[in-house]
């Protein structure tokens, strides 16, 4: 029987993609963090894509575009992100790719350029895939879709420790401020914004544990 193709969107720090793995490896199914491909492509940006004052020049990065291969790879069950053989899993999350990356993400080059990767990979089903736009766009037709969403305050304390957890500095103030900016980016802008899927199903998460969360999303998916 094929596996199926469950699409996950929803707000920031909501717990997307440490759901989304705990039920690929469950449910056997390959996990795509869609986010950490925006990240890459904003990694790659600052580092090659950078005006005399330091700002990206948009142009610049749609010209190189073709030089970006970004992969995935489980090492040690951890999936990590290598863009031309250099793993940047732990620079993507770095406060300077998070302030950002909404820009890039708002770009059509940029959306265009990542969609076929993304629908290449659920093709032959059994993806779990989570981002923004999976289950509006990316993948209209996925079997099971679900939209995370969570108060700013608990999304602001997960992604402050998330970020103590990894070593890198940082203060609430800071992390709340970027969310609601990009929270504000990501569901304005003219493609593929942010939002729930007509046909999704709605879980706030600010009071469930992430096992909560993760148990309540497998009470919908039927045996396969
Ligand atoms: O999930 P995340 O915080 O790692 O995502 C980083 C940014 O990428 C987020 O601000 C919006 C953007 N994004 C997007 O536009 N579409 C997706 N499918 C996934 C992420």
């Amino acid at each position: 029987m094929r596996k199926p193709v469950i699409a996950i969107d929803g707000y920031s720090s909501t717990g997307k993609s440490s759901i989304s793995k705990i039920i690929a490896q469950r449910l056997g199914l390959v996990h795509m963090d869609t986010g950490a491909l925006y990240r890459g492509i904003t990694y790659f940006a600052i580092k090659n894509c950078t005006d005399a004052g330091g700002a990206i020049d948009l142009e610049l990065l749609f010209s190189k575009l073709n030089e970006i291969k970004l992969r995935f790879e489980e090492v040690e069950s951890e999936l990590l992100l290598f863009l031309n053989d250099s793993d940047i899993s732990k620079e993507i999350r770095s406060n300077e790719v998070s302030s950002q990356v909404s820009l890039i993400a708002c770009q059509k080059a940029v959306r265009d350029f990542l969609m076929e990767a993304q629908r290449s990979i659920a093709s032959n089903g059994g993806v779990i895939m989570d981002g923004r736009d999976i289950g509006t766009v990316v993948l209209p037709d996925a079997d099971y879709k679900f939209f995370l969403t969570a108060s700013l305050e608990e999304r602001t304390k997960r992604r402050f420790l998330e970020l103590q957890s990894m070593g890198m500095e940082s203060n609430e103030d800071e992390v709340r401020q970027n969310l609601i900016t990009r929270d504000k980016i990501d569901s304005t802008r003219e493609v593929a914004p942010l939002k729930q899927a007509h046909d999704a199903i709605l879980i706030d998460n600010s009071k469930l544990t992430k096992q909560e969360t993760i148990g309540l999303i497998l009470s919908y998916i039927k045996e396969f």
